[in-house]
């Protein structure tokens, strides 16, 4: 069986691209020239995998069946090919979060182990795994379609440094989602609005996104003593950028709104400013005036009294 996977790959990587979907064990030959969307235990779904893109994948080189465990053979064989155990337990734990396959989305841990179980460590993989929801994040909701995962680093990804705040706020950004979790702030209008997502959206390429600062796989509810952003950790994670963080720096960065006293003081600074300056503009403009005044007329009127004064000497 070994020898025979090895043998398949031999032939994979020197066989021209039409030959290599024949070794798809078939599956792209019908999927690639699938158009539709059909309806699915209640879900709409798309049927078509485009071959090109899933070639040109990161994973373009598997076989379907390495993520489908479940159809053996063509097209979908019943019953299910055997299933390691660990796969079909997982399965089981986040299966709400599946439209079609939970094994496929299971199957991310035969390769990924470590990175699986930092994520079902997180908030994230708790809601799903532990409380049963399907709200929280799971490998795809952040990383796209299972079928064209690309390096992070290629522009179109996802979890790319231009897209990661957009991921992120697929979920943050809706109003209900925060409401459910007793989430209070708008965590994606505070951050554009910050120092930081104002560079990032310039384009400044060492400003932080979501990540830098709360991770990715293993991210923590901030009042989770591991989060990076709780408390004293923040220095360290603020430190990463900031060379000499300290605790009264990092104080000065969060999602909270500024409290009404920092608010009306911004604002009275403003008028402080600003009526101070039409005071200047007022007190030159009279300056001037008096000038002008002082020029033309009391020249004249002195003048005039002169010649008076000259009139009466006796
Ligand atoms: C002869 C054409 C054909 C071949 C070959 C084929 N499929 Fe399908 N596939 C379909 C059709 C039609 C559907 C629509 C729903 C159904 O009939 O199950 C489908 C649905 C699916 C679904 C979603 C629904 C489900 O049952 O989970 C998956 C996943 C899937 N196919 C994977 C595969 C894999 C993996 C292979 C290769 C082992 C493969 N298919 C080979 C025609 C095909
Ligand atoms: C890296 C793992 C992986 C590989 C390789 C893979 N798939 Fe999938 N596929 C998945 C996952 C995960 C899902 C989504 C399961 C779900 O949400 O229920 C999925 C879903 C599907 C679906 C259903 C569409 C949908 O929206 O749920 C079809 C059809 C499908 N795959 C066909 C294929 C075919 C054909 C190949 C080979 C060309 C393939 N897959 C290779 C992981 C993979
Ligand atoms: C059969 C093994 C295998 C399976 C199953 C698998 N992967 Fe991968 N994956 C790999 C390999 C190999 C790489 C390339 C590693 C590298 O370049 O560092 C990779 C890379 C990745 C990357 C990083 C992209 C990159 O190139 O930097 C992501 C994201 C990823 N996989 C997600 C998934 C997800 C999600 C699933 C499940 C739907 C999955 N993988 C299933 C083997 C697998
Ligand atoms: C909350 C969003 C999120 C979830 C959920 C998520 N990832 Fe990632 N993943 C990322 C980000 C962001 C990166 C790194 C981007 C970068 O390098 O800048 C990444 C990177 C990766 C990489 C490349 C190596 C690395 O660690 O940097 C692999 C492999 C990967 N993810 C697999 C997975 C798998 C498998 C799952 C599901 C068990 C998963 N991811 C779930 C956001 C996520
Ligand atoms: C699929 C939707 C979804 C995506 C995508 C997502 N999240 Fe979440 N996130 C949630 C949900 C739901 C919770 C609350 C889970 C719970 O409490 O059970 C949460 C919780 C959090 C928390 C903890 C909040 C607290 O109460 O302290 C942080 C931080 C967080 N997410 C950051 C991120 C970042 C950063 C990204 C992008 C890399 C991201 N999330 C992507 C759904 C999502
Ligand atoms: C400069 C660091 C930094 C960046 C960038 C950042 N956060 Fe935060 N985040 C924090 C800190 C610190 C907290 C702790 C609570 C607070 O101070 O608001 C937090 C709290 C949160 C919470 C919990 C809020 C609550 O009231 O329970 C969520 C959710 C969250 N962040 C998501 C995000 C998302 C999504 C992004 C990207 C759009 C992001 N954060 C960008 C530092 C950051
Ligand atoms: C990924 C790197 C990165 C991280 C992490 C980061 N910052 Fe920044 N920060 C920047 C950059 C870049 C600027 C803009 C510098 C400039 O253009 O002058 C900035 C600017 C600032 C500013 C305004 C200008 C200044 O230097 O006084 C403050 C305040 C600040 N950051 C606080 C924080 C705090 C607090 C944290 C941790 C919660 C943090 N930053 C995390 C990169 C980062």
């Amino acid at each position: 069986m070994k020898s025979l996977a090895l043998l398949s790959f031999l032939l994979l990587i020197s066989a021209p691209a039409s030959a290599f979907a024949n070794d798809f064990s078939g599956c792209i030959v019908c999927h690639n020239s699938m158009a539709g969307r059909i309806i699915y235990n209640g879900k709409e779904i798309a049927l078509k995998v485009d071959a090109d893109r899933y070639q040109a994948s990161t994973h373009g080189f598997f076989s379907c069946t390495e993520c489908h465990e479940r159809f053996g053979e063509n097209p979908h064989a019943a019953p299910a090919e055997v299933i390691s155990s660990d796969i079909e337990k997982l399965s089981k734990r986040i299966k709400q979060k599946a439209d079609t396959d939970a094994v496929a989305l299971a199957a991310c841990y035969k390769c990924h182990t470590e990175t699986y179980n930092q994520v079902l460590g997180s908030i994230h993989g708790k809601n799903i795994a532990d409380k049963k929801l399907s709200d929280g994040a799971l490998c795809l909701d952040c990383h796209g379609s299972p079928h064209y995962i690309t390096p992070a680093s290629d522009r179109s990804s996802p979890v790319n440094q231009w897209n990661v705040v957009e991921t992120c706020g697929k979920c943050h950004g809706k109003e209900g989602l925060a409401k459910k979790y007793g989430i209070e702030v708008n965590v994606m209008k505070s951050y554009t609005e910050s120092f930081h997502g104002k560079k990032h959206i310039l384009g400044h390429k060492k400003a932080p996104t979501c990540v830098n600062c709360h991770g990715y796989h293993n991210i923590k509810s901030t009042d989770n003593p591991s989060s990076p952003v709780f408390g004293i950790n923040k220095i360290q994670t603020c430190g990463k950028c900031h060379k000499g963080a300290n605790e009264k720096f990092v104080a000065a960065i969060t999602h909270k709104e500024a409290g009404p006293i920092p608010h009306y003081a911004e604002k009275g600074l403003i008028l402080l400013t600003m009526s101070v300056i039409a005071f200047t503009v007022l007190h030159v403009l009279l300056e001037a005036f008096s000038d002008i005044r002082d020029t033309f007329f009391r020249r004249r009127k002195e003048e005039d009294e002169d010649e008076e004064s000259e009139q009466h000497i006796p």
